[in-house]
């Protein structure tokens, strides 16, 4: 490893079947007033709406409820629940439910509080926090974003068309969040592997860069295999708890910063997603799915030894007999593969993109890359290539 880095990371994690039972005490360390923050109806159907209320009431809350934060949460839900930390002076942002709730949860902390127009200053100008935040605390009930243990929040401004994630300082990241893989049991199948895929970029995002004989590349590739294996038995049998476990934490794993410790990274992938997103609202990880494979092909050459690594380690590719190239494709094909046998869709024009909105998409992304810098003119060649 060639780089200095400093790792912190401050949320506590209670993992498993029990991890429900740690949060009365959780919920010990805050002051009275709770904001609630959940989507639509999954929590409810599942009981844990109302468990979550039990907890709150024998621990002496009041409690504000915000609901229906959509799957890729907006500017206007944001500035929403910032009122209502205002207006009810609230001491802990309690979030229920996938990624969207949760980084939701976080840009209210950071909003409630802030002088100006929250989204110019920390998603369009990037601005250090400069304000007092509320503190976060999560129940995750899908796997995918990591969320549950960063300061990522990803939040789409409608307005203006702009799905911008931000990585705030470590003192965003949810306080506790708690972990139970058998809520993850109802998440609807395209969720479930858009999920599994967002998790697999994640780790490409930051395994496809630089060329040093780095630990955290190791741990990658422990992570992809564990997650590939487990995804295909929970396809099988999506109440098998074994396997639900190792994706919960595979994917928290995937971007709770360990997977990106002394790398170089690229995350042009999720650029791209990040505008099909706020064009399309397509679930994250579909959307990376179909962007990845005509990506990776663009830029394998950049990074060919990385590409062949890849194709071996992780998919099996017998290398010998193989030019380079050919090994590096037959990585990306197996790839291309695992997403068709998840059921993703594999083009734009089934998550409902429009071709007249390509050129529009391509040109609101800010270029960039890891192996390669990929111009808006390559962006718009890749979508053209996945249309
Ligand atoms: O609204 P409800 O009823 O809760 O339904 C949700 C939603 O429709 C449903 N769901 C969640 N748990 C369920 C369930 N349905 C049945 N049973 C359950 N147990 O699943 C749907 C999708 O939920 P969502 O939270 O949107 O999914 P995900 O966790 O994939 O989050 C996606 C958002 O996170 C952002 C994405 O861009 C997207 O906006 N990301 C956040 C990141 C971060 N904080 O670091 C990084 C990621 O790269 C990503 O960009
Ligand atoms: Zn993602």
């Amino acid at each position: 490893m060639k780089f200095d880095f400093e790792f912190y990371n401050p949320t506590k994690i209670f993992f498993g079947r029990n991890a429900m039972d740690n949060l009365e005490n959780q919920l010990e360390n805050y002051g009275k007033n709770i904001l609630f923050v959940y989507g639509k109806a999954s929590i409810k159907k599942i009981g844990l709406y109302e468990r979550v209320i039990n907890a709150l009431k024998s621990t002496g809350k009041t409690v504000t409820e915000l609901s229906g934060i959509k799957p890729n949460p907006t500017y206007t839900q944001v500035l929403e629940g910032a009122r209502l930390v205002r207006e009810n002076s609230i001491d802990l942002i309690l979030a229920v439910g996938g990624g969207s709730v949760i980084d939701c949860a976080k840009a209210i902390s950071v909003s409630a509080f802030c002088e100006g127009d929250p989204w110019q200053k920390y998603w369009v100008d990037f601005e250090p926090l400069g304000n007092k935040t509320v503190p976060v605390g999560a129940i995750l009930t899908m796997a995918g974003t990591a969320s549950e243990m960063n300061a990522g929040s990803v939040i789409t401004n409608e307005a203006v068309m702009i799905k911008e994630g931000r990585v705030f300082t470590p003192e965003v990241n949810p306080e506790f969040s708690i972990l139970n893989p058998e809520y993850t049991y109802t998440v609807p199948k395209i969720q479930m592997v858009s999920g599994v895929f967002d998790v697999m970029s994640h780790l490409l995002e930051q395994y496809f860069s630089g060329e040093d004989d780095n630990t955290t590349d190791y741990i990658i590739e422990g992570i992809l295999k564990s997650l590939i294996h487990s995804t295909r038995i929970a396809l099988e049998n999506p109440t098998d708890y074994e396997a639900r476990s190792n994706i919960m934490w595979c994917a928290t794993m995937a971007l709770n910063k360990i997977t990106g410790l002394s790398k170089e990274q690229d995350w042009l992938v999720h650029g791209i997603e990040h505008q099909i997103g706020a064009y399309t609202d397509c679930p994250h990880g579909v959307g990376l799915a179909i962007v990845s494979v005509p990506y990776y092909k663009h830029i394998y050459k950049y990074g060919l030894d990385k590409f062949v690594r890849f194709a071996v380690n992780i998919w099996n590719v017998a290398a010998v007999g193989l030019t380079k190239e050919q090994a590096a494709l037959a990585g990306i094909e197996k790839m291309a593969d695992f997403i068709k046998e998840m059921g993703i869709p594999t083009t734009l024009r089934e998550i409902g993109a429009t071709e007249d909105t390509l050129e529009k998409i391509a040109g609101s992304i800010e270029p960039g890359g890891g192996y390669k810098y990929v111009t808006n003119a390559e962006i718009l060649e890749i979508l053209r290539e996945c249309y």
